[in-house]
């Protein structure tokens, strides 16, 4: 895209009653807000080639990161960012992080404003990044914090038994004398938390935090996110994530960012019955016959894709539209078409398909 250059600690049951009613109401209406976003777009500047300058001087080329996003997190909340590479969720956290500034539209934290009370913002919420290299490796555990720590300006007793509660909190207090280096992926994750949580933040922003973790690890590390970090300390969660089922079972809301734009909002449960569709495979020996794509065009069904193969037959999906009760017509009439059926089955949607449905349908309505 081109513009020109001026476009440019309450009680554990406490919390656990208040996280069921924001399961119960989808947005958790009673809830104070601890992030607030309204209207923040981002522009990215894109480098241009040499002749472009040339031709062009007065020129800038900029991509359109952020859209006109506007959004709310309440507080005590897990809410899950998805969205494909590209959508905008890493920018959107450097934002609310202070790291880079918006081109346009206003957020706060906790009521702190992201520009005039930048300090504040930054006493209020804390970025993880899922980076083990940001860790020093040839120190242990302790020591990592206390630098962490001192360059915060912590200091003296107050560090130090901070230091041991967070260790706690998160589970590495007996790591003792063994090196960061020696720790696994897992622990690793836990010392960021740990370090994040040093100077108690209100929110925690979490890029990815799984990404690297095997599923074992993973889960326990969603066990431990839910019990300590947001049930115990209190602390409202916004995850960046790529696996779908974390945000389903994981998070209270979730919102759907593409190309820098929020297409949906809500919980897990409404966008998966909203989106989720009637999904059904079919094994054929004759994937290519035209009557799939007759049915397409007839808006009996809404997309196929090709699974997998196994000898001759050939697994195809399908996004059906028609009412079930209708499903005999549709096979009926692609095996007297000719297509040469051997299996047809219901499947079960994932919340990847959800994500994958709301996209198309919001790319669809031209919201491009
Ligand atoms: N410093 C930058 N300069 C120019 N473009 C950038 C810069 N940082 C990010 N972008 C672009 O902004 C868009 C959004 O990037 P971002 O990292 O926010 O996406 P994301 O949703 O976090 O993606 P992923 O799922 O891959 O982590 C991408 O097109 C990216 O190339
Ligand atoms: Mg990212």
């Amino acid at each position: 895209m081109t513009v020109s250059s001026t476009h440019v600690s309450r009680g554990l049951s406490a919390l656990t009653r208040d996280r069921a009613l924001l399961r119960e109401e989808g947005c958790g209406s009673s809830m104070p807000i601890a992030v607030d976003i309204c209207r923040l777009s981002k522009f990215f500047a894109v480098r241009r080639s040499i002749r472009n300058t040339l031709l062009h001087p007065r020129r800038s080329d900029f991509v359109h990161v952020l859209r006109d996003l506007s959004l709310d997190v309440r507080k005590g909340e897990l809410f899950g960012l998805l969205g494909p590479n590209g959508a905008g969720k890493t920018t959107l956290f450097k934002i609310l992080s202070t790291l880079i500034v918006p081109d346009a539209g206003t957020a706060s934290i906790c009521g702190a404003d992201l520009i005039r009370d930048s300090a504040q913002v930054r006493s209020f919420l804390t970025p993880v990044i899922a980076d083990e290299r940001s860790l020093s490796w040839r120190v242990t555990a302790w020591e990592n914090l206390h630098l962490y720590g001192s360059l915060q300006g912590l200091c003296g007793g107050m560090l130090r038994g901070r230091i041991g509660e967070v260790l706690d909190i998160v589970g590495l207090q007996s790591t003792g004398a063994k090196l960061v280096g020696q720790f696994s992926s897992g622990m690793k994750q836990r010392l960021l938390i740990a370090r994040a949580l040093l100077h108690r933040p209100r929110v925690l922003l979490l890029d990815e935090p799984t990404r690297s973790l095997d599923p074992i690890s993973a889960r326990e590390f969603r066990a431990f996110l839910r019990s300590e970090i947001i049930e115990r300390q209190g602390c409202t969660v916004l995850l960046a994530t790529h696996d779908p089922e974390e945000a389903l079972e994981f998070c209270d809301r979730i919102a759907i960012l593409d190309r820098g734009r929020l297409i949906r909002v809500g919980s897990p449960q409404s966008l998966a019955s909203e989106f989720r569709g009637t999904r059904y495979r079919v094994w054929t020996t004759t994937p290519e016959h035209s009557a799939f794509g007759e049915l397409v065009h007839q808006e009996r069904i809404e997309s196929i894709r090709h699974v997998s193969r196994a000898g001759d037959l050939t697994s195809l999906d399908m996004n059906v539209l028609v009412d079930e009760c209708n499903l005999a017509d549709l096979v009926s009439f692609l095996v007297t078409r000719g297509v040469r059926l051997s299996r047809f089955e219901r499947i079960g949607v994932g919340l990847a398909d959800v994500i994958e449905r709301a996209i198309s349908v919001s790319r669809g309505a031209g919201d491009a």
